[in-house]
């Protein structure tokens, strides 16, 4: 589908292009297609229609909705950007902060342009490898992206990350991309749950309304598996001073030591916040599809419409 669309001129949302990360879901209303094979885990509901395009090979005319508006689907191929390697530090026991400094370019300027909550594709040089990072800084005309990343255990992008990247490296950007935004016009309290990485967004949707002094009152839900996982939590305690609306809760599923604080997972810990009653929240939600899915019967269960529910899924695998 993703071949036929770009041969029509519409570069529709994909990225791996292997049914891994999710970017291309969509769902076919009319029409006969057959499904290639899709990383477990993957979060489509075949039974409605749901499809990864990167995988769905048309067998008549199809009636696709896509979750983004037209004005969204580019119409000519997305020009890459550069940037080099500023900072590669470690974040907790498996993560690294990978900061950039987005290459000054005749058109397209040097700041980095970006709605809290959106990501950017990074690509390894010399390959055709690009992963999916959502920046964990702000909007800024310096041209500095933060990306929060977790290292898993022969990834691509995370082998290079381990074994090769230095300070220095030119790296290929494509973006911002992605809908999983504030909405800033809602008066309910917003709760924020990030799962491992998935902290990443939601820091820069909080480092926002930090910037704004906002004082809707707002639940942040960090979890991880183990407490060495935990990173940026100095970061966290600056956000409290600067939002005092902000109560915090760190999930950890299964702690290895004396932990103090909520043990479960972070799921558990929006059920607990939600069984305390008062207004219900707006949900912000980013982490692996798990997550996305415990989250969701746990506000469905406690009557949260899905309008109320924003979410970000990290890919399948
Ligand atoms: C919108 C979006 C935003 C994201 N934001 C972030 C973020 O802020 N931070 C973050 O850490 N991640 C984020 N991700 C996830 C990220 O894009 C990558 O998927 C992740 O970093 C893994 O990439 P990788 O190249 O290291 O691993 P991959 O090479 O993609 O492999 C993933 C896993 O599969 C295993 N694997 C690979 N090939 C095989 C195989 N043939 N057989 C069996 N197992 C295999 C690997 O061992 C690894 O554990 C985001 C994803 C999306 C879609
Ligand atoms: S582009 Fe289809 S799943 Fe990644």
């Amino acid at each position: 589908m993703l071949d036929a669309a770009e041969a029509a001129g519409l570069y529709l949302h994909a990225m791996c292009r292997e049914g891994t990360c999710g970017v291309c879901h969509a769902h076919v209303s009319e029409g006969r297609y057959t499904h290639g094979p899709i990383a477990e885990g993957a979060l489509i509901d075949a039974q409605s229609g749901g499809v990864l395009l990167c995988r769905c090979r048309p067998q008549s005319d199809l009636l696709i909705a896509l979750p983004y508006p037209l004005a969204d689907i580019h119409r000519q191929p997305i020009q890459p950007r550069g940037a080099t390697i500023v900072e590669l530090a470690s974040a907790g026991s498996d993560a690294v902060v990978l900061k950039l400094a987005v290459t000054p370019d005749a058109k397209l300027g040097q700041a980095a342009d970006f709605v809290p909550g959106q990501y950017m594709e990074v690509g390894i040089p010399g390959t055709t490898i690009r992963r999916a990072y959502s920046m964990a800084n702000l909007p800024n005309w310096d041209g500095q992206i933060e990306f929060l990343i977790r290292l898993k255990p022969g990834g691509a992008f995370s082998s290079w990350l381990a074994k090769q990247a230095r300070v220095g490296d030119k790296v290929e950007l494509r973006g911002p991309f992605g809908r999983f935004v504030l909405d800033e016009s809602s008066t309910r309290p917003r709760c924020f749950i990030g799962g491992g990485c998935g902290f990443a967004p939601v820091l820069s949707m909080l480092r926002h309304l930090a910037e704004f002094q906002d004082m809707q009152s707002s639940t942040l839900i960090f979890g991880v598996d183990r407490e060495d996982e935990l990173f940026a939590t100095d970061v966290v305690k600056e956000l409290q001073a600067a939002l005092p609306m902000l109560r915090v809760t760190v999930a950890v599923w299964h702690p290895q030591g004396a932990w103090h604080g909520f043990v479960g997972t972070a799921a558990e810990a929006f059920a607990k916040l939600l069984d305390q009653g008062g207004e219900q929240p707006d949900v912000y939600v980013c982490g692996p599809p798990k997550l996305l899915d415990s989250v969701q019967s746990v506000a469905a269960a406690h009557g949260i419409p899905p309008s109320q529910i924003f979410t970000e899924h990290l890919g399948a695998a």
